[in-house]
């Protein structure tokens, strides 16, 4: 058990703090921060988990389609094929070392997860089902598409979600469930000692203090008016870790999901393509023929959802307002749908009165993801790059999952490729926290000064008086990233969207919070949710602003083209108080784990070309 003591407030200060010592806190508990939480636990390490919601209502619960192994259950596959496939999703972006061992260490890992109880679909012979899924191909992009996608029917994520919890739970980790984490502590020679966090359910304020913390507060999709991501994913560590000075990566690659259900943003899974599904326009045309010929609306997802927005740009959008598009699933045997997509049936039913067996779902490309987050090694180590040493980590802080950026993905993400991210980098940084948390050595004493400056900001906030509501202000930062750092981008929108941005940084100087309690009080979540909002908004515009090149998820109509002599290069964008961004870059780590001698990939297979699908 973790020692847990009340501490003595400090000199006058307003609120107590519960201190409490640990070998490792992690925040939040989606797929990362459980399976971080679970390998910790499993280790012997005193772990507590944090999390502002109940585990299985993490994020991680709406991941329908599955996650990425090349177990090669369907059919021939090779975790080589795998990698090359996401060198080529990620457009090059991707930090090539952490693309091989995720790649190779996927199998294993879903074993893992089969082990410890997750109810995968199965073949006929009783193997672990796997769905094609986009961008997931055979032969190094040369043969067809390849089913790699492992599957719990339509409710991959909800499964792991469950299992994972159980599994943490039997190896006595501690979860503080409702806490809302507010900032870290940070001490001066720059290592992190822990996080503050206030108990949503009794107002009380914690102090957990560790040898290790990982951030693992998933995406922060509600940056935008209309994402399939839950209220909840607000870009807290990120927020966090903005506040504490350090830098977020790669924060202008934003993924749109080609098929989240018109009008209500809720995603309806690329597993719906894998399974036979197929998109239309107004003529009943199945356009993606057109645009990628060899697979078609398996294309990867960037260019899917490119290609949607063309066509309804073009007149050949569906409905009344020609605004949307149709993914037809009609034709699909009805015990597919009832055994591999049940959940997508019930969804297109209560969110757009659609009956699947009879009729199309009227979908839009909506967010879904973001590549970008807090840069970190493949060991989920934090880094706080110089230009001498582009690889400098933060001690005592790692980041896993949504949050971090590792960078898997690059410039975009394949579907499935998320959930595999998340079980091998939560499982890795517990493997790392395993070698360098010292059980012998003393967890550190709190910092009271860095203490409380943490809790003025909570308090300046719980009191702030000003003339705008947190709602209001967060629709305008919603709708100014939805007009202006969308699917394609200009200059001229990405000015606008910078200019518009910075003027709501200036806003939250006037901030109202009418609530001023301590207890479920909603208003003053919001308004700690919406300060990690805006440091992910402001860093995305600016970001976006400056990568004058098209790449993955970044789509500029003025720079059409990739450019990898000037812009194979990560960016790294810092925001003051002020919100005044400032950004340089690190570059892309290009060198795989092993060579081809040692089984490794052929580093022809992997350089850089044209991407077509
Ligand atoms: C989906 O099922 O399409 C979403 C899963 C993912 O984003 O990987």
């Amino acid at each position: 058990m973790a020692a847990k003591s009340a501490a003595p407030a400090s000199g006058g200060r307003a609120y107590q703090l519960v201190d409490h010592y640990h070998d490792v806190v992690v925040v939040g508990a989606g797929g990362a921060g459980l399976r971080a939480t679970l390998g910790m636990a499993e280790q012997g390490l005193r772990t507590a988990c944090v999390t502002k919601v109940f585990p299985t209502r993490s994020h991680t619960v709406a991941a329908q389609g599955g996650i990425a192994a090349s177990l090669g259950n369907m059919g021939a596959d090779h975790w080589q094929w795998h990698m090359y496939d996401t060198v080529k999703g990620s457009d090059w972006l991707g930090d090539i070392d952490t693309i091989e061992y995720v790649t190779r260490e996927a199998p294993r890992a879903v074993y893992e997860l089969e082990h410890y109880g997750v109810p995968f679909s199965r073949t006929e012979a009783g193997k672990i089902y796997q769905r094609p899924f986009g961008g997931m191909t055979s032969e190094f992009g040369e043969g067809p598409p390849v089913a790699r996608t492992c599957a719990a029917a339509d409710r991959t994520g909800h499964a792991m979600l469950h299992t994972l919890y159980g599994q943490s739970l039997r190896h006595n980790a501690e979860f503080y469930i409702e806490y809302f984490a507010i900032d870290l502590m940070m001490d001066d020679d720059g290592r992190c000692t822990g996080v503050i966090a206030w108990n949503l359910d009794d107002g009380t304020l914690h102090r957990f203090n560790a040898k290790m913390t990982v951030l693992a507060t998933g995406g922060y999709g509600r940056t935008y008016f209309s994402c399939t991501s839950a209220h909840t994913c607000t870009g807290d560590g990120n927020g966090m870790v903005a506040r504490a000075g350090l830098p977020l990566q790669d924060m202008e690659f934003v993924q749109f999901h080609p098929t989240g259900i018109y009008g209500a943003g809720c995603l309806i899974t690329e597993g719906v393509r894998g399974e036979g599904g197929y998109l239309t326009n107004s003529e009943g045309e199945r356009f993606m023929e057109r645009y990628a010929p060899s697979y078609k609306d398996l294309a990867s997802r960037d260019v899917v959802s490119r290609c949607m927005t063309l066509e309804i740009r073009e007149g050949r959008g569906v409905g009344p307002k020609k605004d949307h598009i149709h993914l037809n699933l009609s034709h699909l045997a009805p015990e597919v749908i009832h055994e591999r997509l049940p959940g997508i049936a019930e969804s297109a039913r209560i969110f757009s009165g659609v009956d699947v067996t009879r009729e199309p779902i009227p979908v839009l490309p909506t967010v879904h993801y973001n590549m970008g987050g807090i840069p970190s090694n493949y060991w989920g180590e934090v880094l706080n790059p110089t230009k001498a040493d582009p690889d400098r980590t933060v001690p005592g802080l790692m980041a896993a999952g949504e949050a971090a950026c590792a960078s898997l993905h690059g410039a975009n993400r394949l579907g499935s490729n998320s959930l595999i991210d998340l079980v091998v980098l939560g499982r890795a940084a517990a493997i790392r926290a395993g070698e360098v948390v010292d059980r012998a050595a003393k967890v550190p004493e709190p910092d009271e000064k860095r203490s409380d400056e943490i809790l003025a900001r909570f308090d300046r906030l719980r009191h702030a008086d000003g003339g705008t509501p947190t709602a209001e202000l967060r629709e305008k930062m919603q709708r100014a990233m939805q007009e202006d750092a969308a699917v394609f981008r200009t200059q001229e929108s990405l000015e606008a969207g910078c200019k518009r941005i910075s003027q709501i940084w200036a806003e939250l100087g006037d901030l109202k919070v009418t609530d001023r309690s301590l207890i479920w009080n909603s208003d003053l979540a919001e308004t700690l949710e919406l300060e990690n909002l805006m440091a992910c908004a402001i860093t995305t515009v600016y970001g976006a602003e400056a990568r004058k090149e098209s790449r993955g998820a970044q789509a500029r109509e003025d720079f059409p083209d990739r450019d990898d002599k000037n812009w194979r290069k990560h960016t790294l964008a810092t925001v003051d108080a002020k919100g005044k961004v400032k950004l340089s870059y690190r570059p892309v780590h290009t060198d795989p784990l092993t060579t081809l001698d040692e089984g490794g990939i052929d580093l022809k297979k992997i350089a850089p070309k044209a991407r077509v699908y």
